[in-house]
C-alpha cells in the first residue's frame, strides 16, 4: 500500500464493531510499541494488555473522553523511578513521555497492516487507572490506546488541516509539492 494511503487509514477510531481482537494481533502491536524509539535506550516503558471486557469497560468509566467502544486496550506507561534514576529528570519528564508517543504511533500503523482502528485516549483519571489495573503508584500513565475492528458506521476523521512547514529557517514558507 503506498505510504500515504497507510497514513489516511491510521486516523483515530471512534467506533467499533463487536469482533474481539485476536491475540495474536495484541501481541504484534506490543511488538510494534517495543520497536519504537527510547531515549536514553533504558526500558522504563510497560504496557498493560487490557483483553478482560470487565476491565475496559471500567477503564472507559474513569476516561471521559475514552469515545470509542474499544474491545481492548494497550495502557503504556512509564516506570518515572527508574526513569529518573537511569536518565535524570529530563529523562524522567521528556524523553520517556517522547517514547510513548513514538510507541503509541508504531502501535497505531501497525493497526492500520492488522485491519485494526484505535484510539488514542490521554483524559483519564490516572489514578483510577492504576487502581483498577492494580499499576504501582511509581508509574505515569501516558497513553490509553483503544483497540478494535473499526465499525462501517463509524463518523470520518476529525483531521485535515495542513502541516505548517518552514524551510531552513522560521518563517520562510515551504511550498508543498501536492
Ligand atoms: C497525546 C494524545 C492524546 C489524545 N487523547 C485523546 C482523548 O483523550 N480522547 C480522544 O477522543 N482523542 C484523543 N486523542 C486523539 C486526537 O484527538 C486525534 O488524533 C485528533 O482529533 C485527530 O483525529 P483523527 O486522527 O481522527 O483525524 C489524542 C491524541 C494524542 C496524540
Amino acid at each position: 500500500m503506498e505510504f500515504r494511503e497507510v497514513l489516511k487509514k491510521r486516523s483515530m477510531c471512534r467506533n467499533f464493531d463487536g469482533r474481539k481482537v485476536e491475540r495474536e494481533k495484541l501481541e504484534l502491536l506490543v511488538y510494534a510499541a517495543s520497536r519504537a524509539p527510547q531515549g536514553g535506550n533504558e526500558p522504563v516503558r510497560e504496557y498493560i494488555l487490557v483483553d478482560d471486557a470487565r476491565y475496559v469497560k471500567m477503564l472507559r468509566a474513569v476516561s471521559p473522553s475514552f469515545l470509542a467502544n474499544a474491545k481492548a486496550t494497550i495502557v503504556i506507561c512509564t516506570d518515572l523511578k527508574k526513569a529518573e534514576e537511569t536518565m535524570g529528570k529530563q529523562g524522567r519528564d521528556i524523553l520517556s513521555l517522547l517514547d510513548a508517543g513514538a510507541a503509541a504511533e508504531n502501535i497505531a500503523l501497525m493497526a492500520v497492516e492488522l485491519g485494526l482502528g484505535v484510539s488514542f485516549v490521554r483524559s483519564s483519571t490516572d489514578e483510577a487507572v492504576k487502581s483498577i489495573l492494580g499499576i504501582p503508584a511509581r508509574y505515569r500513565i501516558d497513553i490509553i490506546i483503544g483497540i478494535g475492528y473499526k465499525s462501517r458506521n463509524r463518523p470520518p476523521p476529525i483531521k485535515g488541516f495542513p502541516p505548517k512547514v518552514h524551510h531552513n529557517m522560521y518563517g520562510v514558507g515551504w511550498e508543498t509539492s501536492n
